[in-house]
């Protein structure tokens, strides 16, 4: 790379901004309780807060189903508190990202609402209204990302629309010119308003292939993480790509920013092709969400994922969890146990170059909650009819204090319960236990903070047990940063003289003068020469 920029390290803190912090007793978290919380990311030790949309919005899916891009939902907030949070945001040496919708819009927006009262509006051109299939039916067999049909019918027009999420949340029709236009527009409002970045929801969706034609039969309905390797024809068209080409010209015409696409596909290759010098920064790297932490499939996965992101323009991005799959010390096992490995796993990905991105809650070792059945609201859930359990359990309020009912989230009802994990892992519970998770993610951060700027990027990977996952990066003062993984099912030992611990997932994992010793399920920091 040629210029070093602040986005090819940032560690990148996601806040689901209903669960974060409700200032105002409703129940659901807002920007005045974000803006009041920045110390605590700061303190933390990441760079950048990425904000889930906070726009009008009916709230079909909970802020990503817009109906007006440009304003914030009263229930979030105002549009001066908005840029009241980028304010105490930069003061504190942090920047903001935000969320962005581009596939869809709610059907409350305007040219939506216009749309269906006027069957002959031009501004139904702008989704995709359709005639019925041959049979009266839906158009063709495309399934919703959500479950069920991806369309439904306008009453008045008797024509289908097409949405691939909920029925609120009708598709734009992205070869309309009016769709790059708008979208054009609200990448300036926001730039101008001073944010640092863009995540782009559904990013390699927007178009649709023109014909909009059967997928193939013989494909299974579509898998809720992986859609598009079943729905060929719905996702990832080639000319989705010169839309990240125009926006980034548009971006490198501000100082610094940066866009991080929700490329939400399974294989590297296809994912790489979005970023580069004239396309998106970042594309986030989902492969290690689907896959199990062992040490050699993700040396693999992780080999793979630097050949297509460490590339000039863009830097990789590495996720353990989000507001949309179960969080990863459940995935792991749960308990204490699967707590342990989610902090080993953790502790791998913010030594390598590029962005981590951390979901909200996983600095506190929180689990996936069960949320009991009539308390659920996600439209997954909902639409399933119940058979699909849906995303509330990685999105319930973040526990602040051990003090119920509110846990210093709220001080009234909070939209989704608490689970039974909240006194426990709250941050008060754990602000100054050394042994706890929190302090393990500070000292992480701030060593990967004191590091960087003298590590060079190039990951060279050391030789050990089938089990153990090392790589070195050298560091400009000539020793290197060296982390090892254990993902075995036992202690393991790992011959390296003369190195110095610098932080490890757990205190069982030590150092001596010529080996490091990992229980299973641990990972270290250490420094030496290799
Ligand atoms: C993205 C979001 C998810 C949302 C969907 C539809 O995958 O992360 O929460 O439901 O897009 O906008």
């Amino acid at each position: 790379m040629t210029e070093a920029h602040w986005w090819q390290d940032a560690a990148v803190y996601q806040v689901y901004v209903r669960s974060f912090a409700d200032s105002d007793g409703d129940g659901v978290g807002d920007l005045p309780g974000i803006t009041a919380r920045l110390p605590y990311l700061a303190d933390l030790g990441v760079d950048a807060v990425w904000v889930t949309p906070f726009y009008r919005s009916p709230m079909a899916d909970h802020g990503y189903d817009v109906a007006d891009q440009c304003d914030v939902d009263p229930m979030f907030g105002t549009l001066a508190d908005a840029d009241r949070l980028v304010t105490a945001a930069h003061a504190l040496g942090l920047r903001v990202i935000v969320d962005l919708v581009p596939n869809h819009s709610s059907d409350e927006h305007p040219w939506f609402q216009e749309a269906l009262r006027d069957p002959s509006s031009r501004l139904r051109e702008r989704y995709l209204f359709r005639k019925p299939g041959p049979d009266g039916g839906p158009p063709n067999n495309w399934e919703s990302v959500f479950g069920g049909p991806a369309w439904s019918r306008d009453e008045a027009s008797g024509e289908y629309y097409l949405h691939l999420f909920d029925r609120k949340q009708p598709d734009f029709d992205w070869r309309h010119p009016a769709v790059h236009e708008e979208w054009e527009r609200i990448l300036h409002f926001w730039l101008d308003r001073g944010v640092d970045g863009f995540r782009i929801d559904v990013a390699h969706g927007l178009y649709k292939q023109a014909a909009l034609t059967d997928h193939p039969p013989s494909l299974e309905s579509q898998d809720a993480l992986f859609h598009a390797s079943a729905a060929p024809h719905a996702w990832d068209q080639p000319e989705v790509v010169d839309v990240y080409r125009r926006w980034r010209q548009i971006t490198d015409g501000y100082t610094d920013r940066v866009m991080v696409g929700e490329v939400f596909l399974s294989q590297l290759e296809r994912v790489a092709r979005f970023v580069g010098p004239d396309r998106l920064h970042q594309s986030f790297n989902f492969p290690l969400l689907a896959a199990p932490l062992d040490a050699q499939t993700w040396r693999r996965l992780i080999t793979a994922s630097l050949a297509a992101f460490e590339v000039d323009g863009a830097a990789p991005t590495w996720v353990l969890s989000n507001h949309d799959v179960i969080r990863h010390a459940t995935r792991y096992g749960g308990g204490e146990q699967g707590r342990a490995r989610a902090r080993a796993a953790t502790l791998t990905l913010l030594g390598l170059p590029g962005s981590p991105y951390l979901y909200q809650g996983e600095e506190l070792g929180l689990e996936q909650d069960d949320v009991p059945g009539p308390a659920r609201q996600d439209p997954i859930w909902l639409r399933s009819g119940g058979t699909v359990p849906g995303r509330d359990g990685a999105r319930t309020p973040m526990p602040w204090t051990a003090q119920a009912p509110g846990h210093g989230f709220s001080s009234g009802t909070p939209w989704l319960p608490f689970g039974g994990q909240a006194a426990e892992r709250s941050v008060a519970a754990q602000e100054g236990d050394p042994g706890s998770t929190l302090a393990f993610y500070r000292r992480a951060l701030a060593q990967r903070r004191a590091l960087r700027g003298g590590l060079d990027r190039t990951v060279t990977w050391l030789d050990g047990p089938p089990d153990v996952l090392a790589y070195a990066r050298r560091h400009a003062d000539g020793d290197a940063l060296v982390c090892v993984l254990n993902t075995g099912e036992a202690t393991t030992t790992f011959a390296l003289p003369g190195a110095t611990l610098l932080v490890s997932s757990d205190p069982a994992a030590t150092a001596s003068a010529d080996a490091l010793t990992l229980p299973a399920g641990t990972a270290m920091w250490v420094r030496a020469q290799v």
